[in-house]
């Protein structure tokens, strides 16, 4: 296609500064013929504030007409907390059928690592993104007593795991190490670990070439810090998945530079494409935000809709930019000034 019809959801916060860069960035790496019309929304908590609306079926309507999303950040301190959570991200992510959360982790030359040694690290966690205990599952009986219960039931279906398994092995069928890593609990939750257990192993006998590993989601949590190298592909439920990326984010950069992809792969509705770090309050309007996992999530945007070499323009772009930062301190500006350039030549 020679045009590219995108959705922008600057949000709050830094979400505003970050996406400008991200748009510059992609109207340099473009080919010429190729038009890029944008339509920008206004969700968020200034619009919730305003009109006590999240995200309406008329926008959802509206969204849907786009070839993708790319979103900066939602959420705010002034609005309490569940409320831009459920009532826009979860409500967007379930209604376009985001099934597949895509979170690459890979450590760049020249970029800080907690970790002792500077090990390998370039893996995928592919993260389910429309079941698990985010789908609002649960209730309180006798609230605001000493015997309050509260549940938060895990939804898992064969369905939806079966695709997200799937998803998962055809990735690591198509990277150099071909290894995937389930990942779960399933000595403890029983019902839902052995579904995710099964169906994985029935998929695995179809990929013959992906080496096959299984991992307890604590256990996984000490491997991401002292052995980050053992992972090529993870998959894992919506909340394990979560927890575990932005360790990952931690190890690898930190979240700065740690972008993703909620993604339909049918392409009946349009995938969306968001750094995984929130709004910041904090240096918002200071411009001092790091774009770069906006950019790479603009990466991620480019290859999901068929622009393999632009994408892979941006990730080379970011690398250099990275390994020639040392401790410079830039503004938000100034780097996406500098990746644009790198882009374009
Ligand atoms: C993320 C965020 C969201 C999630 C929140 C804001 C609903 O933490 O994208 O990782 O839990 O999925
Ligand atoms: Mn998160």
């Amino acid at each position: 296609s020679h045009s590219i019809n995108l959705a922008v959801i600057p949000g709050d916060g830094i979400g505003q500064e970050v996406v400008a860069q991200g748009l510059k960035i992609l109207a340099a790496v473009l080919p010429q013929d190729v038009k890029l019309e944008t339509e920008e929304y206004d969700f968020g908590a200034k619009r919730y504030h305003a009109t006590g609306e999240t995200l309406t079926d008329a926008d959802l309507d509206s969204l849907k007409k786009h070839d993708a999303i790319l979103l900066g950040a939602i959420g705010d301190p002034s609005v309490p907390s569940g409320v831009l959570e459920r009532g826009f991200l979860l409500k967007l992510r379930f209604a376009f059928d985001h099934h597949v959360n895509l979170r690459p982790s890979k450590l760049l030359p020249g970029v800080a690592t907690p970790l002792a040694g500077q090990p390998e690290i370039d893996f995928v966690v592919v993260r389910e993104g429309t079941e698990g205990p985010y789908t609002g599952n649960g209730g309180t009986i006798r609230k605001g007593t000493e015997h309050e219960v509260a549940t938060e039931v895990s939804v898992n279906t064969a369905f939806g795991v079966e695709r997200v398994v799937r998803d998962a092995f055809a990735r690591a069928q198509s990277r150099p190490r071909k290894k995937l890593t389930l990942v779960h609990k399933n000595n403890v939750l029983t019902f839902a670990g052995h579904l995710w257990t099964n169906i994985f192993n029935k998929v695995a006998a179809e990929f013959p070439e992906v080496t096959t590993d299984y991992l307890h989601v604590d256990a996984a949590t000490i491997f991401l810090v002292t052995d980050p190298a053992r992972f090529d592909v993870i998959v894992t439920d919506n909340l394990f998945g979560d927890i575990i990326t932005d360790l990952a984010a931690a190890v690898s950069g930190g979240i700065g530079v740690a972008a993703s992809g909620n993604i339909n792969p049918s392409g009946e509705f349009p995938s969306m494409f968001e750094p995984v770090h929130g709004s910041a309050p904090d240096i918002a309007g200071q411009g001092k935000a790091d774009p770069t996992a906006t950019v790479l999530s603009v990466a991620l945007l480019l290859r999901h809709l068929g622009y393999e070499a632009e994408a892979a323009r941006v990730e080379e772009a970011v690398a250099a930019d990275l390994t020639e930062r040392g401790d410079s301190v830039r503004t938000t500006d100034e780097i996406g000034d500098a990746l644009a350039a790198r882009v374009a030549s």
